[in-house]
């Protein structure tokens, strides 16, 4: 069966990094909100056992207390007999997982868990799905004491008579991947090393975003756009990621050794726009769709370092009311550094459907709005037919907005007749908003990624070259010493630097900042 439709798999989801902001924050709330059913047919495994892991000594229920806050204060919808209920497959266990000698503690309680929770397969024990939410530094070390603990048997279930009643191990790694192409090479080889690349899930949850992953079915369940979607019809295309707040107590721990590139264009926005840019895979699975991204992101034109400042461009907020210092001001940041909080760049393919189109993406904290989208600029007629009618003049041209979020549905601008008299065209919109039209609530993002990692699929977790083909097209931004020397401030609530308007300036066009 093609791992798209399998239900998820009974395991035991071991998340590194217990105590930490995104396992309160996001992930316990995402699957307590699955729990609750808010994922409509997106269920858990009916055996299921999740076990926090950390270094601070804790009871079971001290644990599921603390998660309970979370969960109430940033899942959508609460009460108490759901909580209490989902609350019984959550576990804790203190102990470094950085280091060898916190395994075979680990290994026994996991062995224990197994059979509370009926868990063991046929043939061995429970299956284990990793997470890893911890600081970056410590994946290698984790990977590496996972290799050594003898937990990971993979290999062996391959050569097993019935691989299905063998348990699996998988591994979900977080953003950041690396730091740069050399370092995500790094992880992706220590990986390697210990897992099979079909059991290693590298996360991204705006592929978990529902508009995100419409982008397919919008282009290849429908017939109307594949013939147009090309240097034919479609001007350029944009991908905005815009945030109104500002980065501040991140910056000291993550951001400032980070920057906007790497915390949403390398990671996020390029693998948003592979799915506006692909071609069509030949089947709708993994593979498919990996090759297809794999081969885009190796067509994209080269940047060279000593002329990247021609192609981006890099911002940082100003000091915006009272309580909104600049970023230069906020603690932990290094100035000398000159980190971005805003990126812009051009991107083009040099493949037969692309030749020519420049994709612009831009990402920003303290912008004018919170909003993510894909604007998909069609060319103007060859002709305007209606030049020397009085009034008509230069006409605009249709327009594909792709609402990503907040709100989640597709926009598409066409020209019309103003009712009345005599000849006025105007640009109108034709409006699908999916939550009126489709329902439901709308679901956190990680819950359902999880599941999928649950169930073997990695449709939406990324390949290990489709990685490092997106830090190829950056690498030589972050290598430009130019770029981060003309980084400009940009006042807050702006729609960022001037440079960026200059950017789309220069080829004639200009972004779609809306109202
Ligand atoms: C994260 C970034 O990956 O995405 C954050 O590290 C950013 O800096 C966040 O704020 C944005 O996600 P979303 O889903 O709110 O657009």
């Amino acid at each position: 069966m093609n791992a798209r439709h399998a239900n998820p798999d009974p395991c035991i989801l071991v998340i590194f990094g217990a105590s930490g902001d995104l396992t309160h924050r996001k992930l316990i709330p995402a699957l307590y909100e699955l729990s609750r059913g808010n994922g409509g047919r997106a269920r858990l495994p009916e055996r299921l056992a999740i076990l926090g892991v950390s270094r601070t000594p804790m009871s079971d229920d001290q644990f599921r207390d603390k998660l309970r806050g979370s969960a109430k204060a940033h899942a959508a919808g609460f009460d108490e007999a759901s909580w209490s209920a989902f609350a019984r497959c959550i576990h804790y266990h203190a102990g470094d997982a950085a280091s060898p000698e916190s395994y075979p503690a680990l290994a026994d309680r996991l062995a224990r868990l197994g059979a509370e929770h009926r868990l063991a397969m046929p043939t061995g024990g429970a299956n284990l799905l990793f997470y890893l939410s911890v600081s970056p530094n410590l994946y290698v070390p984790i990977i590496g004491s996972l290799g050594e603990s003898g937990l990971i048997a993979e290999g062996k279930r391959w050569c097993s008579i019935d691989p299905s009643a063998t348990p699996w191990q998988r591994i979900i790694v977080e953003k950041p991947f690396g730091t740069d192409l050399g370092s995500a090479q790094s992880l992706n080889m220590a990986l390697g090393r210990v897992f099979e690349e079909d059991a290693i899930y590298r996360i991204d949850h705006y592929l978990g975003k529902e508009l995100v992953q419409n982008i397919l079915v919008m282009r290849f369940a429908n017939s109307i756009f594949e013939p147009i979607w090309n240097r034919s019809s479609i001007d350029h295309v944009q991908v905005t990621a815009a945030e109104t707040l500002g980065v501040g107590s991140r910056a000291a721990n993550f951001y400032d050794t980070a920057g906007a590139m790497r915390d949403m264009v390398q990671s996020h926005l390029l693998e948003v726009l592979a799915l506006v840019a692909i071609e069509p895979p030949s089947v709708f699975d993994a593979d498919a769709s990996h090759r297809e991204k794999i081969k885009l992101f190796n067509s994209a034109r080269s940047i060279e370092p000593a002329s990247a400042h021609e192609s981006a461009v890099f911002g940082r907020y100003a000091r915006g009311k009272p309580d909104e210092p600049a970023y230069v001001e906020e603690a932990g940041v290094d100035p000398a550094r000159r980190t971005e909080t805003y990126c812009a760049m051009r991107v083009e393919f040099d493949n037969w459907r692309w030749a020519g189109v420049p994709f612009y993406l831009r990402s920003g904290k303290r912008l004018a709005k919170k909003l993510t989208e894909v604007v998909v600029q069609f060319r103007r007629p060859p002709v305007n037919l209606f030049r020397e009618v009085d009034g008509v003049g230069e006409m605009g041209a249709n327009r594909l907005i792709i609402n990503i979020a907040p709100t989640e549905g597709l926009e598409l601008h066409v020209l019309g007749k103003v009712p009345g008299a005599g000849l006025r065209i105007d640009a109108a919109n034709l409006n699908l908003d999916y939550i009126d039209r489709f329902g439901g609530e709308k679901v956190e993002a990680y819950g359902p990624l999880i599941l999928d990692a649950m169930r073997g699929d990695r449709s939406l977790y990324k390949h290990r070259d489709q990685i490092e083909g997106t830090w190829r097209i950056c690498q030589p931004l972050l290598e430009s010493a130019t770029l981060r020397e003309r980084i400009e401030d940009y006042a807050t609530g702006s729609w960022g630097p001037r440079g960026a308007e200059a950017l789309l300036a220069r080829d004639g066009r200009a972004w779609h900042n809306p109202a």
